[in-house]
């Protein structure tokens, strides 16, 4: 013991260990920070315990011909080591605290309160600097490298970042394969050291992708302690102008190491000093509900950049989709195929396959349903030439959107909506062919402003053009960037598919307003998702943003919607409901036909009366794959909605009610898994009670498995109080 004291301090004096420490404001969090042996390095503790253990900093660049380079060669000698031979130059500590107001968000106030510390590492050899920014909050740590402007330091590339996360036991990890292109995955919960083991597990048989490594994960990564003691997440915040860490697990020191997107050179960022990257991040919490309800990814991107955000509006909607994605029907107007790109006058005398589903009368059909249940928009897919052979084929040029099919009237449809207060979602479907995209980019946004359209769903299938791209790399997301300001510049709002996951960018630009970036409602038609899917999306993909899960399927048996469907939804219709409150989103669709609500109407009821924006949300129930319960109180409003969402196994949930007003009495009305209810054999067995409730009451509800309940609370009125009775 004696001799370990002696060493630390002998270390210390030769200035070869090097450290200081930063303190959450509660105190109970800390990193530790300095260099070792020339490196850089930071460790997270809290309560004393290690978090992350001593985990090293710094990055590889490619040489790079535009720059001067001092720097000298890594090891193999081919690129630049920019990430040993450091000491540390000086510190800059500040705190701060604020409360602000999301535009649209789960709650209407979010506290934003940390500790910094600036830390200046130099390299000796070739004198030039990083500097690493530490933000610590009470529920984690952010930190993100900052490159001053320095002498003969200008240009540079990265071509590895190498960021370590050392863990501090086997956690049990819930991730999703790292794949350069898509998030479109079912998660495995295993311990980190059996990543490799259960690489392909959830990889299905389709899935065309090749994986960097058997141990590479996507980010946000969920992990549980050993000891069950706390929970750890690692995403990154505000990915602006880089590419999209992933992370490779390397078992021999049980650590994670940030793995870049690269480039179709391999080269993964290309960057100009003063320049940053995107905060890397570990929230920490004591329970899973905690990660739910930290705003530490929000807290680390900037404030919002539009002064004026009144057109930005939540909305709640249905659409032309569900029937092509089932392949009631087709996107496409014609079954012709064409080697050459179709112009709007081969379709006046192309053979239409009358599967059409952007038709006028049944996009009318679906306006009539979306004003008289009091929706505000319908999305309409498959509108605009270009379906024919839009996938697969690597085409530079396919759609140009805004030269509609001959059985679409744009201007007509959207008068007929708008006399009825209902918008159209324009749909963008890019087909992965970028350069194509921003060369249309401005018309396509000013047709959609010509004829009223004010939010549009972009979508990137299919492999990037320019070719040897990814979906993840800098260069893919500085063009959603570009994508989401142009779009702003018309006052548009923009839910992205296939997009690269979110990282807190809503908070900048609102008008993102959803993103798809992992397995949505579409697998149900694909083969299914898992039931324990919907409850292990709250505390990963959705920690950066709002996904477009698209929910509502009541019809589970998809050979009832499209006779050559074998597909099965893997959920009961309560479950379905429950998704309105567990899945948050600003944007939230009834995704199902407009004939299998009008079976339902009693459960329909409940997606017509939930809110979509939030004055306050809590997180009553949350264990991930197993179940989460969240309750919400709507914006502007007195009424609460609560939603239980049930994955692996079947279980009573137990919720007091003792948020709601002390001196109210509500009307409680419950949609619930029947007793019969299965998943697969009967899951359009729910049951409806309505009744009563105050803050003293407390609701034992069973749910099965891939099932859920929602209930509606809404302040009694006298008539209320007289007719219904209080519910036991
Ligand atoms: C994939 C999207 O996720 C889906 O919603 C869309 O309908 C298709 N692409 C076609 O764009
Ligand atoms: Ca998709």
């Amino acid at each position: 013991m004696k001799t370990k004291i002696l060493l630390s301090a002998l270390l210390l004096l030769c200035g070869m260990v090097n450290a200081q420490n930063l303190k959450s404001p509660d105190g109970k969090l800390e990193c530790d920070y300095g260099v070792e042996n020339g490196r850089p390095f930071y460790s997270l503790k809290k309560n004393g315990v290690t978090i992350i253990d001593k985990s090293f900093l710094g990055f590889v660049f490619t040489p790079n011909a535009a720059e001067p380079y001092t720097f000298k060669k890594t090891v193999d000698n081919s690129d630049v080591d920019f990430y040993s031979g450091f000491e540390q130059k000086g510190v800059k500590n500040s705190s701060f605290k604020e409360t602000w107001k999301p535009v649209w968000g789960e709650e209407s106030e979010i506290l934003n309160s940390y500790n910094e510390a600036t830390v200046t590492f130099t390299q000796k050899t070739s004198g030039k600097s990083f500097d690493v920014c530490f933000r610590l909050f009470d529920d984690g740590l952010g930190f993100r490298y900052e490159f001053p402007v320095q002498k003969n330091f200008a240009y540079f590339v990265v071509k590895h970042e190498l960021t370590e996360f050392k863990l501090s036991s086997d956690n049990t990890a819930w991730w999703i394969p790292g794949d350069y292109d898509s998030q479109e995955y079912q998660y495995t919960e295993c311990k980190v050291s059996e990543i490799q083991k259960n690489f392909y597990k959830q990889v299905r048989d389709n899935a065309s992708q090749t994986f960097f490594s058997e141990n590479g994960v996507q980010t946000p990564l969920l992990m549980k302690t050993a000891d069950g003691k706390n929970f750890i997440l690692i995403h990154e915040a505000a990915l602006v102008d880089y590419s999209c860490m992933h992370l490779e697990f390397i078992p021999k020191d049980n650590k994670f190491i940030s793995h870049l997107t690269p480039d179709a050179l391999g080269n993964a960022c290309y960057m100009q000093t003063p320049c940053k990257t995107p905060w890397r991040t570990i929230t920490v919490t004591d329970n899973a509900a905690g990660i739910l309800s930290s705003r530490l990814t929000l807290n680390l991107n900037e404030p919002c950049a539009y002064e004026d955000v009144s057109w930005i509006k939540p909305v709640k909607y249905v659409g032309v989709w569900w029937e092509m994605i089932t392949n009631k029907s087709s996107w496409s107007y014609t079954d012709e195929f064409s080697s050459v790109r179709l112009g709007a006058t081969d379709f006046k005398t192309a053979k239409p396959n009358g599967r059409h589903g952007a038709n006028n009368q049944n996009v009318k059909k679906y306006i009539d349903f979306a004003a008289k249940n009091g929706f505000d928009a319908v999305l309409v897919e498959g509108w605009n030439i270009g379906w024919e052979d839009w996938f697969g084929f690597s085409k530079d040029e396919v759609f140009d959107f805004v030269t509609p099919y001959p059985d679409f009237d744009v201007k007509m449809l959207n008068d007929y909506a708008h006399s009825k207060g209902v918008k159209i979602i324009m749909h963008h479907e890019t087909s992965s062919s970028i350069r194509n995209y921003e060369r249309q980019m401005d018309t396509a946004f000013k047709f959609m402003q010509h004829f009223g359209y004010s939010a549009v769903k972009t979508g990137y299938v299919g492999n990037i053009v320019p070719r040897g791209e990814h979906h993840y790399g800098q260069w893919l997301v500085n063009h959603y960037l570009y994508n989401l300001k142009k779009a702003a510049e018309y006052k548009i709002c923009v839910n992205g598919h296939e997009a690269v996951r979110p990282t807190g960018l809503c908070r900048t630009y609102p008008n993102l307003i959803g993103n798809e970036s992992a397995a949505g409602t579409e697998y149900e038609s694909f083969g299914g998702n898992n039931i324990e899917h919907t409850c292990i999306l709250p505390f990963t993909r959705l920690i950066g943003g709002p996904m477009d899960y698209t929910p509502g399927i009541f019809e589970m048996d998809l050979s009832k919607v499209a006779p050559d469907n074998t597909s099965h939804v893997n959920s009961t219709l309560a479950g379905q409901l429950a998704l309105y409150v567990t899945m948050y989103s600003p944007l939230q669709m009834a995704a199902d036909l407009v004939e299998n609500y009008e079976r339902f109407p009693d459960a329909f009821q409940f997606i017509k009366d939930v809110a979509v924006d939030w004055q306050k949300s809590l997180y009553l129930e949350a264990d991930p794959m197993r179940f989460v319960t969240i309750a919400r109180k709507a914006k502007n409003s007195e009424n609460w909605f609560l939603g239980s969402k049930t994955g692996l196994y079947d279980r009573v949930s137990s919720v007091k009610l003792d948020f709601l007003d002390a001196d109210k009495q509500y009307v409680a009305t419950i949609y619930a898994d029947a007793p019969n209810a299965d998943y697969k054999t009967n899951p359009q067995s729910y049951k409806i009670t309505k009744g009563l409730v105050n803050s003293k009451t407390v609701l034992n509800l069973k749910t099965v498995k891939g099932g859920g309940y929602a209930v509606s609370l809404i302040p009694a009125n006298a008539n209320d109080l007289k007719s219904l009775k209080k519910l036991k």
